[in-house]
């Protein structure tokens, strides 16, 4: 057999090509990343597959493009659907990405459900798992009706053929790293393969208008493939994102040409799938402690969202010379910055104390909004006073400890009077440019951390 002949060695993580190997890759800066690139049979076609496939290669003029509104199918989540701009579009390709064991398949399979039970033609195809297997998480998520159709199978070729005889409208392929065509000459989930199977799987959702949606693993490390290079290759990025041991997850849009991606979706992963959160802030909030010093209710927007959080702080003298600080859901650096900050401008000592900073609920945020959140559970546990439960916190600080403004401030204040809170601590700017009155909450402004401290303790 003739040797496999080479175009050269890409980034396995963002793609990038080059004509020889390199130490570290010059777009992404990953080291150890590049890999060689088998020679794809017929890859010089793919490209010009997708304007095929679009309708030719004449220039049309804007005028004369008929801009009629897609038509959206709901996917029965609603969650979902925002995130996908207002639900699926035909012929689209969707990557949903995510950490092994996040609930990838989970959420497809439910997907699936809601489809099938809507009178959908869907078909799942898994490379990872049996019939049987699916058959056990699919009792685990309840009652399925209606024309769910399953395939194992990696040969994307053989896909191809069923695709054409059960002419499914929705097609789920889990997961890309498992699927490879016959005649590249390299494993499946290497680079090479995981390129030209979303190529071909491209060509089958343009060509007869199937929504596909590819699952693919994201790894740090190992020789599968990341979904990253695929990015530019389909329709809509999702990620599905998460802590192993905390149940919430959300689905964040990272691309979408069908709509925008500020938008979030969460879930709760329970015993009987994934649950949507609808109200994310009271899910955070739901088991915060009453009266506890160093806690503080805070505001972050996730997408266009807000949503309320709970800031943890605890404050206590240090054994050792060296204090110790650690911040668990946001940035440590951030949390030193800001212990610093109310040191010098709010005559705090702290450079003697341990400091711990903790967002409750595992979440991971880092937004400017939450520092004035995280200065008053820590000035409230150095104290020892607690923070009045019914006030909600927000605001950016500097280095002067001047408090500044933050961006949506009304909608913050809006979700906690939604959510029954009396008192809104926020950036004197932010308030001056809120118009409207917002009934039952009390709107407090201030100016620095002194200010902003000064009202621990108070109702
Ligand atoms: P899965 O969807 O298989 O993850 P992925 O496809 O992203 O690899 O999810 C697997 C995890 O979810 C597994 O650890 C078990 C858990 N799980 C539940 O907690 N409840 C459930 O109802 C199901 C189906 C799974
Ligand atoms: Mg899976």
């Amino acid at each position: 057999m003739a040797k496999a002949r080479t175009t050269g060695f890409f980034c396995k993580e963002c793609g990038y090509e080059s004509s020889k190997w390199m130490g570290q890759c010059p777009a992404c800066r990953e080291w150890n990343t590049f890999v060689e690139a088998p020679a794809a049979s017929g890859g010089r076609k793919a490209g010009g597959a997708r304007a095929a496939a679009l309708g030719g290669n004449r220039p049309v003029k804007l005028s004369q493009i008929e801009s009629s509104a897609e038509e959206r199918t709901g996917t029965g989540m609603e969650e979902l659907d925002r995130v996908l701009g207002g639900g699926l579009v035909s012929g689209s390709l969707i990557l949903v990405g995510g950490d092994p064991g996040i609930g990838k398949s989970t959420l497809l399979l439910q997907v699936c459900r809601n489809l099938a039970r809507d009178g959908k033609r869907v078909l799942y195809i898994s490379g990872e798992e049996s019939a049987r297997q699916i058959k056990l998480r699919a009792d685990r998520l309840g009652e399925f009706s209606g024309e769910l159709s399953f395939l194992c199978e990696t040969d994307l070729d053989q896909i191809s053929r069923i695709i054409e005889e059960e002419k499914p409208e929705i097609a789920v392929v889990d997961s890309i790293q498992t699927m490879y065509r016959e005649g590249v000459d390299s494993a499946p989930g290497s680079v090479g393969q995981v390129r030209e199977s979303t190529n071909f799987l491209l060509q089958i959702a343009k060509g007869k208008g199937i929504t596909i949606f590819i699952v693919g693993h994201v790894t740090k490390e190992g020789t599968v493939a990341g979904p990253r290079m695929l990015e530019h290759m389909v329709d809509t990025v999702l990620y599905f994102e998460g802590e192993k041991n905390v149940p919430y997850r959300i689905l964040r849009g990272v691309k979408n040409r069908f709509g925008s991606t500020n938008e979030i979706g969460v879930f709760e992963m329970g015993g009987e799938g994934l649950i949507q959160v609808p109200n994310p802030s009271e899910y955070m909030l739901s088991g915060k402690p009453e009266g506890a010093s160093g806690s503080v209710t805070a505001c972050a927007i996730e997408g266009t969202r807000p949503m309320l959080l709970e800031i943890q702080a605890l404050v206590c003298r240090t054994n050792f010379g060296m204090p110790r600080r650690t911040a668990a859901g946001t940035d440590y650096n951030r949390v030193n910055l800001l212990i610093a900050v109310l040191e010098k401008r709010a005559g705090l000592h702290l450079s003697d104390c341990d400091a711990y900073v903790n967002i409750a609920g595992g979440l991971r945020i880092s937004e400017p909004s939450l520092d004035l959140g995280i200065v008053m559970a820590l000035a409230s546990s150095f104290r020892d006073v607690p923070v009045d439960d019914g006030t909600l916190v927000f605001g950016e600080v500097g280095l002067s400890g001047e408090v500044r403004a933050v961006s949506m401030a009304e909608k913050r204040v809006q979700e906690a009077a939604k959510l029954g809170f009396s008192t809104c601590i926020l950036p004197q700017v932010c308030l001056e440019r809120i118009r409207q009155p917002v009934k039952g909450i009390r709107l407090v402004g201030v100016r620095n951390v002194r200010e902003a401290i000064e009202y621990i303790g108070r109702g």
